[in-house]
Order: structure tokens, then C-alpha cells, then sequence
């Protein structure tokens, strides 16, 4: 069978992949955000996955106010980055995994959860961005992310959001799926986005350190109580769009320590603001082998 090796969480932050693109990763500004990924790219190079389950959203990309599917899953066999208005990142193509992607809409859909199959769409910052964080840039020989991706996207941006109880319970079913599955596949499952950040309105800027620490602290120990937060405490302490963080309670109910069963290694943890108009959060949790 499948399973699910790790889960990593990390913030999207759509000037990180620009100042990627455009060669200022050295500055001292970039500097205190990239050293923060260098254990996560050294250990993603020693356990790459077979596949990567990929819990992201899409910021009116690839949908927008004619279609707003709540979680959507991306079956197609390739993902190309999307033109946010500047052309599209120069970075490899996603390479998807139709298979397993099917099977787990199949399961997960069978378990309550209504998935939006989707056959054709770009990815965006949400999704390249924590490749780019990640993977760092790939070679020119070597133009390629080191494994396929599976996108699953996420409405964080459109009233009514999934509530994080759901988002943690859909990350069981996950679970569930990808166990049921008839092939010895490594997985990993990322939940990005976040952490504080505001982009409108009286408050933009808004940026909460002991809110997004406290978040950190209970997403490791205390996942089913932190799935409990109501809508309201994200936007008041959090800011507008960290809300997003919903999408890391998905990663975490994929992992396998329910019941005090097992023990997660936490293998690393990072902190920092800003990066452009966000604090950015990163953490690496791996399941007991
Ligand atoms: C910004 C955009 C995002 O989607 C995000 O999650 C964080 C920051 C921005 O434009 O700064
Ligand atoms: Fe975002």
C-alpha cells in the first residue's frame, strides 16, 4: 500500500517566487527568509516521495467568481504555472499523477467529501511558490520538479470557507485513500499558505507573531483542538487572508499519530516577518516508519 511519509507547511508568498525569478535570492532582505529552507531542501533531497499531495489555493488564477469550487482535485496528467498578470514563473510544469489522483477522489468521495474533479487548470504562486521554497530552482539540464504533484486547491478566498474541522476531517479521508492504495507509493502531503497577513482594508499589513506561534505549537500538539477555531478568530487575529491556514489542518489530519498512538518527529521548524506583506511559517512533520 501507499502512505504518507511526511507533511510540510509552509507559507505561498507570491514576491518570494519573484525574487527567485529575478536573481535577488543573495539580498539581505531574502536572505532571512531562504536560510530558512535550506535544512527543508537538504532533507526534501534525502526523502524525496514518489508523489506529493499538494493542499493549496488558487488567488482567481485558474478559477474565479463564475466557478468556486470548494476543494478541488487536480487528475490531469500536467499543470502548467499560471500568468498572474507579469507571465507565467519560469519554472517546470507540474507533472501530476493521474492515477492516484483518481483513486483518491474515488475514496474520498465515497467517505462524504465532495471533490471537484479537474482535468485541465494552471497553478499559481500557492502552488509553485512552496516547489520553489522547497526544491530551490531547478538546473536548465535538469528542468523538472523532482517528482509528480498532485494539486488539490482549496476556496480560502471566496465566502463561505471550509471550516478547519472539516478541512482536519477531509485530511483523515486522505489518509484513508491514499493507505487503500495498491502500490508501495511514498507520499507527502503539504499544506501552504499563511500565516498572518492582511492585503486590504483599514488593517493591511496586520501581521500577529504570538497568533501564528501559538498556531505552530498547536498544529503539532493539539491539531483536533486547533481544528475547532472558528472563521472569525482567524480573520480578527490573523488578518483577512490568514484564513488561509485552514489548508494546513489538511495536511495535518493525513498524519498518523491519532489517540496519542504514535509520536511525530517534528524535524523542522522556522519563523519569520516579514516577506513582503506576510509572516512566513514553515514546519516539517514526519510519521514514525
Ligand atoms: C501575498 C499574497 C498571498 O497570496 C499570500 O498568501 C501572501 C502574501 C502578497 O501579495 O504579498
Ligand atoms: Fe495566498
Amino acid at each position: 500500500m501507499a502512505r504518507i511519509s511526511a507533511s510540510v507547511y509552509t507559507s505561498h508568498v507570491p514576491a518570494i517566487g519573484a525574487a527567485l525569478d529575478l536573481g535577488k535570492s543573495h539580498e539581505p532582505y531574502w536572505q532571512k527568509v531562504f536560510q530558512g529552507y535550506e535544512f527543508s531542501k537538504e532533507w526534501l533531497r534525502r526523502s524525496t516521495p514518489d508523489v506529493i499531495f499538494l493542499v493549496y489555493n488558487d488567488h482567481a488564477n485558474a478559477f474565479s467568481l463564475e466557478m468556486i469550487p470548494t476543494f478541488a482535485i487536480g487528475c490531469a496528467a500536467e499543470f502548467m504555472p499560471a500568468d498572474e498578470g507579469w507571465g507565467p514563473r519560469p519554472v517546470p510544469k507540474v507533472v501530476g499523477h493521474p492515477e492516484l489522483a483518481a483513486h483518491i477522489a474515488h475514496s474520498v468521495i465515497q467517505d462524504d467529501f465532495d471533490l471537484t474533479i479537474v482535468n485541465k487548470m494552471d497553478v499559481d504562486h500557492g502552488l509553485t511558490v512552496p516547489l520553489s521554497l522547497m526544491c530551490g530552482q531547478p538546473s536548465a539540464d535538469k528542468f523538472a520538479w523532482p517528482c509528480p504533484v498532485i494539486p488539490f486547491a482549496v476556496n480560502v478566498v471566496q465566502y463561505p470557507v471550509p471550516s478547519g474541522r472539516r478541512c482536519y476531517n477531509l485530511g483523515k479521508a486522505i489518509r484513508k485513500a491514499v493507505e487503500s492504495y495498491d502500490e508501495p507509493l511514498n507520499v507527502q502531503i503539504w499544506g501552504t499558505g499563511g500565516m498572518s497577513h492582511q492585503l486590504q482594508g483599514p488593517r493591511a499589513g496586520l501581521i500577529n507573531k504570538v497568533f501564528d506561534n501559538n498556531f505552530l505549537d498547536r498544529l503539532i500538539a493539539d491539531p483536533a483542538g486547533l481544528a475547532s477555531m472558528p472563521h472569525i478568530d482567524y480573520v480578527r487575529e490573523a488578518g483577512s487572508e490568514g484564513i488561509e491556514l485552514v489548508m494546513w489542518l489538511i495536511a495535518r489530519g493525513a498524519m498518523d499519530d491519532e489517540f496519542g498512538k504514535r509520536t511525530l518527529k517534528v524535524a523542522h521548524r522556522f519563523y519569520h516577518v516579514p516577506a513582503s506583506n506576510t509572516a512566513v511559517g514553515h514546519l516539517i512533520l514526519e510519521n514514525p516508519s
